[in-house]
């Protein structure tokens, strides 16, 4: 039986502060399969860290299991220990590198600490440079360099030793936006070239949308939504969802809002794909007598997919109202219908 590559069973953390305990995990399963690129979202203090740092064993559960590759990660024995440990690479928001070593130093330590003979380190640490596109920053030290190219080493760093899995904490919350998508691309292209299966936690929704297949919304250390990342931005359940949705959509304006009342609703459809939006519209006139008015409308790009979103207003009596609405919900369109767009 092949094993998931990675699998959290029922996991909790509790942390003594000021004598009190605070729950950080409650609860937490989840499946990360080889070649995802699996973004945990969450608000401040929701628990993204201690989920990562758990998997990189650096946090201990307080009840639960961790599997990496169907091996407990906190019942490993020696030998188990040393692979995984090379098997896991980490990325941090800070960088957390060596101050006193050139850029070739920080990425030759990860290989010392694995003993890694020097010549095969001298020839690593160039191929890693090409990747990361630094090679003439090799001799340069950390305080010579842009935030983007300190993430550059991190990356390189965290890939010498080939691991299965990268583990990235906020790896672009120090970057402008610019930096964070070129970083983002290079993580995208890791995960391609090499196979390399990516975690990642933000608090941005547009750094899931940028590169991630699946995705999981934390809120007060309990997971609330999880699946791929284009089912759950087609048809969010949660209102945690939907909120960190609302930051990368485009702002509705107030005005929008005036009036809302049984016999005016705002809808909000959205569409996977090449779903269109305006036969459906039209039927809703015809059959239900209410008038569909098409406010505002974009389409995101996912990857290789396109969502397209509707804002609509739809007038009439409020019986053919929750008609057009039924209807809806009938022909499988997603779609939400808005009160007021600040929570
Ligand atoms: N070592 C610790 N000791 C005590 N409490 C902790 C510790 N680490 C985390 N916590 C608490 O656990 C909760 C979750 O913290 P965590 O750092 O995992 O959140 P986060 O989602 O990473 O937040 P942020 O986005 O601000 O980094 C918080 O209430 C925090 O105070
Ligand atoms: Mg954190």
């Amino acid at each position: 039986m092949t094993h998931p590559l990675i699998e959290l069973q029922s996991v909790s953390k509790s942390f003594a502060q000021a004598g009190k305990p605070v729950t950080a995990l409650e609860d937490v399963s989840m499946t990360i399969d080889c070649g995802d690129v699996f973004g945990i979202i969450g608000l401040s203090g929701a628990g993204k860290s201690t989920l990562i740092r758990s998997l990189a064993r650096l946090v201990t559960p307080t009840s639960g299991k961790i599997l990496f590759q169907g091996i407990d990660l906190f019942a490993m024995g020696k030998r188990d220990l040393r692979k995984f440990r090379k098997k896991m690479g980490m990325i941090f928001q800070h960088f957390n590198l060596l101050s006193s070593r050139s850029v070739a130093g920080n990425i030759a330590y990860a290989m010392e600490v694995a003993d890694v003979p020097i010549e095969a380190q001298e020839k690593r640490i160039d191929e890693l440079l090409d990747l990361v596109g630094l090679k003439e920053k090799k001799h340069a030290y950390p305080s010579q360099l842009s935030g983007g190219e300190k993430q550059r080493v991190g990356i390189a760093r965290a890939l010498a030793n080939h691991p299965d899995v990268l583990l990235c904490d906020e790896a672009t919350s120090a970057l402008d936006p610019k930096t964070t998508k070129e970083i983002l691309r290079l993580l995208s292209s890791i995960n391609k070239k090499l196979g390399v299966t990516i975690v990642l936690i933000t608090h941005e929704m547009g750094v899931i949308k940028q590169i991630c297949n699946k995705v999981a919304v934390i809120q007060k250390g309990k997971i609330v939504e999880s699946g791929s990342v284009v089912d759950v931005f087609s048809d969010p359940q949660h209102p945690t969802t939907r909120h960190f949705l609302e930051e990368t959509a485009h702002e509705i304006p107030d005005e929008f809002f005036k009036e809302i009342s049984p016999s005016r609703k705002l809808l909000r459809l959205r569409f996977k794909g090449k779903a269109a939006g305006e036969p459906l519209i039209s039927q809703l006139v015809r059959k239900f007598d209410v008038d569909a008015n098409i406010l505002m409308g974009w389409i995101d790009r996912l990857q290789s997919l396109f969502l397209g979103t509707l804002i609509i207003e739809l007038t009439g009596k409020p019986e053919g109202i929750t008609k057009a609405l039924a209807h809806l919900q009938e022909n499988k369109v997603h779609y939400e219908v808005i009160e007021n767009d600040r929570r």
